[in-house]
């Protein structure tokens, strides 16, 4: 893949980004009310947070699932400070050891929420420390090694697991029960990333009329990160070109800079179908011949690329591999028969 397209430059890339770090820290709701969209997953977390308060006890384990960028890390912060607990953060591919883990929950105050990001990507031996941790909030030891190790059992302090995972279909099955609570998050509406973009552009203290916001709404394929970065670069435009006021001509005039369409898709998105319609008549294919195609990690296209695509009706995933839909083919302009012709 290019420079230019590459993953980690990509405007419309859901993934963290450096660039993210400081914005991120100020735009990130702390409490359930400042949370936009997810009603669902709002309304029982409520009721699930108010319940365990009256008890005197944590909230049972939490796991979060759902693409890059949707509010994972946002929501498991928010619960911790809903709680009024401590939140401890890591991630799986950082727990190397089952030490590692073991310092870890030695180090939890009672009560306290800690977050395993990427949760799937924990190994098989730090996972096996996990399981008595949230069943029975106790740590098995082995002491000694041959025939002389004996295990001895180490009680912890009531905490609450919150993991979090891009894919949950990679998650241990023992894992997974051991959660008493698992949320999947949506893809936003534009009107609720709409809210998103005006409590940023509010806190950024950036001018952005309905309109404007709606606009870069629209193209943020479902996912607040993308938003909060759209906002950013379109406060850029508007500052050269219309007295820094995000209305729809300015928004509109960024976003085209930045080649993203009217959906929101970007040429990579534009790539990865005009690829399956050119090389492979449309589909079906499969995952690892598209991404060898048009040089991306499959487990990229997976998490990032395709749920929107999916979304809005431009691919579909059958046994047989991924198809371009009929709409997908419009939006590109490329009649379904005929196609050869284009190329
Ligand atoms: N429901 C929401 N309401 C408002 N802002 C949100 C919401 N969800 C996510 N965000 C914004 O999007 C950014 C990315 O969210 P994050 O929690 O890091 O996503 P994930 O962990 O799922 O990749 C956050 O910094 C936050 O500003
Ligand atoms: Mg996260």
């Amino acid at each position: 893949m290019n420079g230019e397209m590459d993953f980690e430059s990509r405007i419309v890339a859901s993934g963290y980004t450096p660039e993210d770090t400081n914005i991120e820290l100020s735009l990130r709701p702390q409490q359930l009310d400042d949370y936009i969209g997810q009603e669902k997953v709002k309304e029982n977390l409520r009721i699930y947070i108010e319940a365990a308060k009256n008890r005197g006890e944590p909230l049972d384990h939490v796991l979060l699932y759902g693409p890059p960028g949707l509010g994972k890390t946002t929501l498991a912060g928010i619960i911790a400070n809903e709680m009024g607990v401590n939140f401890r953060v890591t991630s799986g591919p950082a727990i190397e050891k089952p030490g590692d883990l073991a310092a870890l929950l030695t180090n939890l105050n009672d009560g306290d929420v800690l977050f395993v990001d990427e949760i799937h990507r924990l190994s098989r031996a730090v996972e096996e420390v996990l399981y008595p941790a949230m069943e029975d909030n106790a740590l098995d030891i082995i002491i000694g090694k041959g025939p002389s190790a004996r295990s001895i059992r180490l009680d912890l302090k009531r905490f609450t697991l919150i993991g979090a995972t891009t894919r949950a279909g990679q998650l241990s099955a023992p894992l997974r029960d051991r959660f008493g609570v698992i949320f999947r998050l949506e893809l936003y509406t534009p009107e609720e990333l709409s809210g998103i973009v005006k409590r940023s552009a509010g806190i950024l203290n950036i001018e952005a009329d309905d309109e404007g916001a709606l606009e870069i709404a629209s193209r943020s394929r479902g996912t607040p990160r993308i938003a909060n970065r759209l906002l950013k670069r379109a406060r850029d435009f508007a500052q050269v070109f219309s007295h820094g006021k995000i209305d729809l001509e300015s928004a509109q005039l960024a976003l085209n800079r930045l080649e993203i369409d009217e959906l929101g898709l970007d040429n990579v998105d534009r790539l990865l179908l005009s690829s399956i319609i050119k090389f492979y008549k449309g589909g079906p294919v499969g995952l690892e011949t598209i991404a060898a195609a048009i040089g991306e990690e499959a487990v990229t296209i997976e998490d990032v690329y395709e749920p929107y695509l999916m979304q809005i009706g431009f691919l579909s995933r059958t046994p047989r591999g991924r198809t371009v839909t009929p709409a997908g083919y419009a939006h590109l302009g490329i009649p379904m028969d005929g196609q050869q012709k284009l190329f």
